[in-house]
């Protein structure tokens, strides 16, 4: 079985990859999937993005990083995937999360939202937190790989 774990990444946290580890553990591909959306600036771009969270996963054979633009549903049509894994941080994710899923599914009746409780190691994370810490002088290692902390640490000195 197949999934979608749709986010915008910028950057992957270790909150993200708790949950595409467990989808890994649990279906046989995991297609993480980064919006690649025009009106709005990232911190990373998508290339960036996507390299980091593939040097991220690359111990995670059945893990593919792919981006997507437009609607999710198209994207899950092309790839032939019926089911989408969201993680869920705390209740204040929730009723996003459901309007969101339930437009999905008015939208293509077969998609099928997963919803995984995050870990709650990292239930208050989130890549915005990670870029005001590190904009601010922090330590954000226990919220990031060393790959992700350098390339934030690149990005502010203007290396990347
Ligand atoms: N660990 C750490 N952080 C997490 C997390 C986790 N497990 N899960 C979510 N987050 C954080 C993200 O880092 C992000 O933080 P930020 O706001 O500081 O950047 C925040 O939660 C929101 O996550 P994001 O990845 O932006 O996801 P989203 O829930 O807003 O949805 C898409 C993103 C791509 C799935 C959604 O916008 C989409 O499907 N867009 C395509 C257009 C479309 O089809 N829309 C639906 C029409 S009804």
């Amino acid at each position: 079985m197949k999934v979608i774990y749709p986010g915008s990444f910028d950057p992957v946290t270790y909150g993200h990859l708790d949950i595409i580890k467990r989808c890994a553990d649990k279906f046989d591909e995991v297609i993480v999937a980064v919006l690649h959306n025009n009106n709005k600036n990232g911190f990373f771009s998508i290339d960036e993005r996507l390299e980091l969270l593939r040097k991220s996963t690359e111990d995670m054979p059945n893990v593919k990083v792919d981006s997507f633009s437009g609607l999710l549903i198209d994207y899950a049509k092309l790839k032939k995937v019926d089911i989408v894994v969201k993680g869920l941080r705390a209740v204040s994710d929730f009723e996003y999360e459901l309007q969101m899923a339930l437009a999905n599914r008015k939208l293509y009746n077969s998609l099928e939202t997963l919803f995984m409780v995050s870990n709650s190691k990292y239930s208050f994370l989130s890549s915005s937190i990670v870029k005001e810490v590190v904009l601010n002088g922090g330590d954000v290692s226990c919220f990031v790989p060393d790959i992700v902390k350098d390339s934030l640490r690149k990005k502010i000195e203007g290396g990347l």
